[in-house]
Order: structure tokens, then sequence, then C-alpha cells
């Protein structure tokens, strides 16, 4: 294959044919074809976009560079959620043992922090001895046993997606809704699912910003999700602010603790609960989304979700008496209360410029090799449309140091504005499926 010839047909909105794309993602991965020839592909990608077909062949190709989790005759339906990234977002700590302890198997794979947004197994791994490095067959005998793992993307899995995601991370191509879709995809149809619920962050801290562009992530992944046998739905849920109060990644797991006692922040609760009721309903083990959302607050309110929370910690080598104390995880050394500057009405809480400063206190990745600083970040206690007053206490920075607090509260600055108008957007504001796309009401 003549490499540059390739690049330089999808640089002048060429399309490529479907066997062109394995065997570009085959020799990827051997080593034929160098990053740099893939980064500018990858950029020809990012401007031209891909014909539905070479879509499904990338996809395809991705899937087939590992193997899959095979659940041939399991006694109860798989299924998963993923989402394509935000700020504060730790609803898969919660929804997995939730939706597992109402009898449907989870095996939850997910990634690390990408750009601004948090990623679970970061989030995870700060629970004292957490191990995510589950291989397939040890995260296979979990799901036996308890019905949930919570494992990273095992090099079994899609090992093309893992290298082009690295790539993409460095190269200026995230963004694109064919190379989001291909790498969601890649990943969750080879984990053997029964149904799959996407959870499509929209607004200013998402990689898709606008609605528009969400619906269209939404029904690409949708049309390779049900094409491939894996009926597949998608929830857009509002990323214009952080989710939840607590954004950085023992904070996170100490707020989704919270939630599974269902103390957690409202619009955390929201949002698991309508992941969770597409989840049951999907796969057959509710037959309304009114009867699966009582059986996940009859789960959060026996234990039972915590107490499968607190099985898999213990399994996967963490130390379960998290779930009891949370001075169990590691805590930040400096610690500071910002105030509001003016009495007013929150207008906007920045999420991505929380999720930019989350990076620059330790907790996220500048380069691949960082390590994460677990105890930085920020607890956010407005949401737009709150009435505040003058110096009223309205979040607290988590840093290593003074420098890090100083760093925390010019973020803080910029991140919360206060004027005197602002107001909430939909939590939960659209349903997508294969059928179409409807709009959900305000309050749900
Ligand atoms: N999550 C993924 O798994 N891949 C992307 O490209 C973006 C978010």
């Amino acid at each position: 294959m003549l490499i540059p010839a390739l690049i330089e047909h999808k640089r002048d909105g060429g399309r490529l044919a479907p066997a062109v794309w394995h065997t570009l993602v085959r020799d990827y991965v051997a080593g034929r074809v160098p990053d740099y020839q893939m980064s500018a592909l990858l950029m020809a990608v990012f401007f031209r976009g891909l014909e539905a077909d070479e879509l499904a062949a990338l996809t395809d190709a991705m899937i087939d560079s590992g193997d899959r989790l095979r659940f041939d005759g399991h006694p109860v339906p798989i299924a998963d959620k993923h989402s394509t990234g935000g700020v504060g977002d730790k609803v898969s700590l919660l929804l997995a043992p939730l939706v597992a302890s109402c009898g449907v198997a989870v095996p939850m794979m997910s990634g690390r922090g990408l750009g601004h947004t948090g990623g679970t197994l970061d989030k995870l791994e700060s629970i004292p001895g957490f191990r995510t490095d589950l291989s397939l067959e040890q995260a296979r005998a979990q799901i036996d046993r308890l019905g949930c793992a919570m494992l990273g993307q095992t090099p079994e899995i899609a090992p093309a997606d893992k290298r082009l995601y690295a790539l993409r991370d460095v190269t200026g191509t995230v963004e694109s809704i064919p190379l989001i879709s291909a790498s969601i995809m890649s990943k969750k149809l080879a984990e053997g699912l029964n149904g799959l619920v996407l959870d499509v962050k929209t607004g200013s801290g998402a990689f898709l910003k606008d609605i528009a562009r969400s619906i269209e992530l939404a029904r690409a992944m949708i049309g390779l999700g049900e094409t491939r046998g894996c009926p597949t739905v998608a929830l857009l849920t509002a990323m214009d602010r952080p989710l939840g109060r607590a954004c950085g990644n023992a904070l996170e797991v100490e707020e989704a603790i919270e939630g599974l006692r269902g103390s957690g922040p409202s619009d955390l609760l929201e949002v698991t609960y309508a992941l969770g009721a597409e989840m049951l309903v999907l796969v057959g083990a509710a037959r309304t989304a009114a009867e699966a959302r009582q059986r996940m607050e009859e789960a959060i309110t026996s234990g039972r979700a915590l107490e499968t929370f607190a099985r898999v910690i213990e399994a996967q080598g963490g130390n379960p008496r998290v779930v009891e104390d949370p001075g169990v995880l590691p805590q930040a050394r400096a610690v500071e209360v910002f105030r509001a500057d003016r009495a007013g009405v929150v207008a906007a809480v920045e999420p991505r410029r929380i999720g930019r400063a989350i990076v620059e206190l330790g907790g996220g990745r500048n380069a691949v090799e960082d390590t994460v600083d677990p105890t930085v970040g920020f607890v956010i206690t407005v949401k737009p449309g709150d009435l505040v007053r003058a110096g009223e206490p309205i979040a607290s920075v988590f840093a290593r140091d003074d420098a890090g607090v100083a760093l925390g509260m010019t973020a803080l600055r910029e991140a919360v504005a206060i004027g005197d108008a602002g107001r909430l957007t939909a939590l939960v504001s659209h349903r997508i499926t294969a059928r179409g796309v409807e709009v959900l009401p305000e309050d749900v």
C-alpha cells in the first residue's frame, strides 16, 4: 500500500475502500505504518469525515485487532454504558454496581482522563489497592461471581483503539464524530453485550459542544451498534456545567459513594437513574422506565447497591472500608474555601476551565506517562441559576500546596460567573434510538 497516496486521497475528500481500512489498521498495529503517517490520516479524517461504509470498516478493523469478551450461555443479560466524557462525571462508579445489584451483569470497561475530561480508571485507582488491570479471564470470572467488574481496556480488547486514542490525544484529532464513534464502539462491541446505553455529553465542557453535533454522534454510534447485533440507546446529558459537586479523582469517589447511599447531589442521581433505566429496559430486566427506577431506588435504600460496590472493590484489591469511611481515601494537603465576590445569580460554572485546572493541579495528565495525584480538585456547590450572597462559600479547592490553592482559586474566579441572570439547561435533554430522536420534557 502506498500510504502517502491514501493520505492525499482522504485529504482531498476521497473515500477509502473497506479493505484498505482493514489493512491500514492491521499494519498500524503491527508497526508497519508509522505514527506520523497515521497522524496525517487522522487529521484528514478529522476534516473530511468518513462515509458510512468507511466508518463501519474502521470500527470492525479496530474490533478485529483484538479479542472479545464472550458470555455465551450467561444466565443474566449483559449491559454497559459509555460516556463521551465530561467533568465531574462519576456516573460509572454508581451505575455499574447499581445495575448489577438489579440482576444485570455489567462488564464496565472504562478509560483514563482524556484532555480536560476525567476518566473512571483514574477515579477508581484513588481507592487504596484498587486494580483496574484485570485480564479478560479475571473479568469474566468476577462477572460470573459478582455481576460486575470495573476494568481498563485490556491489551486484548481493541488494541488498535488504544494506540489511536493515545495518538489522537496529542495530535488535535479527538473532536471528530467518526473517530469518537469508532473508538467507543470498537471497545463496547468487543464486550459481548446484550445492550448498550450511551451518555452523550453536550455543552461547553463536552468534546462536542452543540446539540446537533451530539445527535449526529449518537446516531453514528447507534447505527454501528444496531447493525452489529447490539441494541443501543443514547441520552444527551448536559455538560455545560460539571455534574454533581465534586471534580477530581478521590473527591468523585467519595461523592459516588454518597450517591449509592441515595444522598448524593440530585443531578448525579437523576443522570444515573435515567441511564440505568435505559439499561434495565433495553435488556428486558424491567418492562418500563418507571419499574426500572423503582428497582434501582430499592437497591439503593436497601444498601444492596453499596454492598455490591464494596464487594467489587474488595475483589479488585481495594480497601472496601472506603464505603463506610471516606477517610480511607488519600486526602489533599491544602484546602481552601472560595467565596462569591458579589451577590447575584450564578450565570455559569465553566466545566472546561475546571477540568483543565484539575490537570494543572496534577489530577490529570499532560503526557501519557504522567502519574495522577488523586487528592486534588474542586467541590463546587452552586449551579447556574442559583442565587448567592456576597461572601457566601460556594466552592473549595483541594491541592498539594499553597501554589496549587492559588492556581485553583484563579481557575474558580474564571470558571464561576456571577451576574444578574442565569439558568440551568435541561439535564437529560434528548433520547435517541434507531427509530429517531425524542426531545425529553425539562424535568426528566
Ligand atoms: N471516549 C472514547 O472512548 N473515545 C473517544 O474518542 C472519546 C471519548
